[in-house]
């Protein structure tokens, strides 16, 4: 089915389960767009941080997830992300805004103002929608629902790469902890929890290469 006249495929994942990137290439290779939702989590829990709304201001914080700027520049960087006109592309994919943004995505209020935004990504010639809910609430009529996972000691390597590369500076030990912390309350929240749609394909890429992760996806387009 489509949104809208529009074709959507979602993936939908843990950190580190490698979503982001095969999002990315899939977008890329297809020419379609591409929605990074973590991103517009992130994006709230870099402005209620700066702007000092705290967990227990709902209003507030669903009130700047829909008053936000945020734009993207894929064909630039895959990763660039601009928030009410700033350059936040580093900041957002620090590990303390990923935290953040996981405790913001437990808030009803905020979900449903995101749900909004997140809709009108589904635009002409097509959508790659990465994130925990795109197949189970964001999307559900989706033509292909894809759920991307991979063992904790992986994802948590995985994670450790990414950060190093970057010159950001973690351990590895604190880096699973805080990883299962987040797979717990993702997992566990009351409102749309990260778990696969009923109709989704489950791809376990703990022992795949970005290539065997995108080929199958490919084949299941067609
Ligand atoms: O994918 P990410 O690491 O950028 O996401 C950051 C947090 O945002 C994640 O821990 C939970 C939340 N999130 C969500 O609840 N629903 C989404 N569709 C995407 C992200």
């Amino acid at each position: 089915m489509t949104v809208n006249g529009v074709p959507v495929v979602a993936i939908d994942g843990p950190t580190g389960s490698g979503k982001g990137a095969i999002s990315r290439s899939l977008a890329a290779g297809l020419g379609w767009r591409l929605l990074d939702s973590g991103a517009l989590y992130r994006s709230v829990a870099l402005k209620a941080g700066r702007e000092g709304f705290g967990l227990n201001d709902p209003q507030a914080l669903a009130a700047a997830a829909s008053r936000m700027q945020v734009e993207f520049s894929p064909a630039l960087d895959p990763e660039a992300a601009y928030l009410d006109g700033e350059d936040v592309t580093a900041l957002l994919r620090t590990e303390e805004c990923g935290a953040m943004a996981s405790r913001i995505a437990v808030i009803p209020e905020v979900r449903k103002a995101l749900w909004v935004r997140q809709r009108d990504f589904a635009r002409p010639p097509g959508l790659i929608a990465d994130g925990r809910d795109m197949g189970t609430v964001v999307f559900p009529e989706a033509e292909l629902k894809v759920y991307l996972t991979a063992s904790p000691e992986e994802r948590a390597r995985r994670r450790y790469k990414q950060l190093i590369q970057k010159g950001i500076d973690v351990s590895l030990p604190d880096l699973s902890e805080d990883i299962a912390r987040r797979d717990e309350r993702d997992a566990n929240r009351v409102v749309a929890p990260l778990k696969p749609a009923e109709d989704a394909r489950v791809l376990d890429s703990t022992v795949l290469s970005p290539y065997y992760c995108h080929a199958p996806i490919r084949f299941w387009k067609v």
